[in-house]
């Protein structure tokens, strides 16, 4: 600790994954409830978006159009708002000691634009290294449930944006690599089994939380 008084802890980087309608969002509500109610500052946010620029970039990726979209334009969008996000955003609010929640991060790229799309996951990883350096989440919450019951809850949001279109295949291939990816980590990634009802799945997320706040 600086003599002066000024040393901040940085905050720690957290991230919310899996398919559609698995319960993301409202986890993330949950989550950020729970680490503000034991005192920590905690800034909520999403990918891709985040910031006014890379929101724009979010909308020209969800929005469904005729034009096919080459995975390598998809990928490239993906990286580029993401760079916006982290480097103006992410990074100076954890400096601040704020923790940062974010809705999807660089795992939904592997497991969309690589297991999805089948771009490679070295040149996902590429990317990743050229974008982040080496920074990555603290810890990764995997909303894991079979895809027809995600499904089965996003549509009734309504209209389906371009990714909410794809087929059971392509989802089956997200939700595989997903899971591939938290096995070769397991102390940073944890699989929530989110296909139970709610107040189970909220319950289990809070104590898994409370749990990271406690490890400090
Ligand atoms: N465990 C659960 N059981 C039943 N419904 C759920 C559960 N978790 C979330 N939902 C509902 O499913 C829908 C999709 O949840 P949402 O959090 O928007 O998913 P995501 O952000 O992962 O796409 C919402 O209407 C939400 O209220
Ligand atoms: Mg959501």
């Amino acid at each position: 600790m600086s003599a002066g008084g000024a040393f901040v802890v940085r905050g720690q980087f957290i991230t919310l994954e899996g398919t559609e309608g698995v319960g993301k969002s409202t986890q993330l509500a949950n989550v950020a409830e729970t680490l503000r109610s034991s005192g920590l500052e905690v800034v909520v946010t999403r990918e891709p978006g985040g910031t006014p620029m890379a929101e724009a970039i979010r909308d020209l990726l969800l929005t469904p159009r005729d034009e096919p979209v080459h995975e390598m334009t998809e990928l490239l969008l993906m990286f580029a708002a993401r760079a916006q996000h982290l480097h103006t955003r992410i990074l100076p609010e954890l400096a601040a000691g704020r923790w940062v929640l974010c809705d999807r991060f660089t795992d939904a790229t592997f497991a969309y634009q690589g297991g999805g799309r089948g771009v490679p996951a070295e040149r996902v990883a590429l990317l990743e290294n050229l974008v982040q350096g080496d920074v990555r989440p603290d810890h990764v919450i995997l909303l894991d449930a079979p895809v027809e019951t995600g499904m089965a809850r996003a549509r009734k949001r309504g209209a389906l944006d371009r990714f909410e279109q794809e087929t059971v295949a392509f989802f089956e291939r997200v939700r595989h690599c997903y899971r591939e990816r938290a096995a070769l980590a397991p102390e940073r990634y944890h699989i929530i089994d989110a296909g139970r009802p709610l107040d189970v799945v909220s319950a289990e997320v809070s104590a898994l939380v409370r749990g990271l706040v406690g490890a400090g």
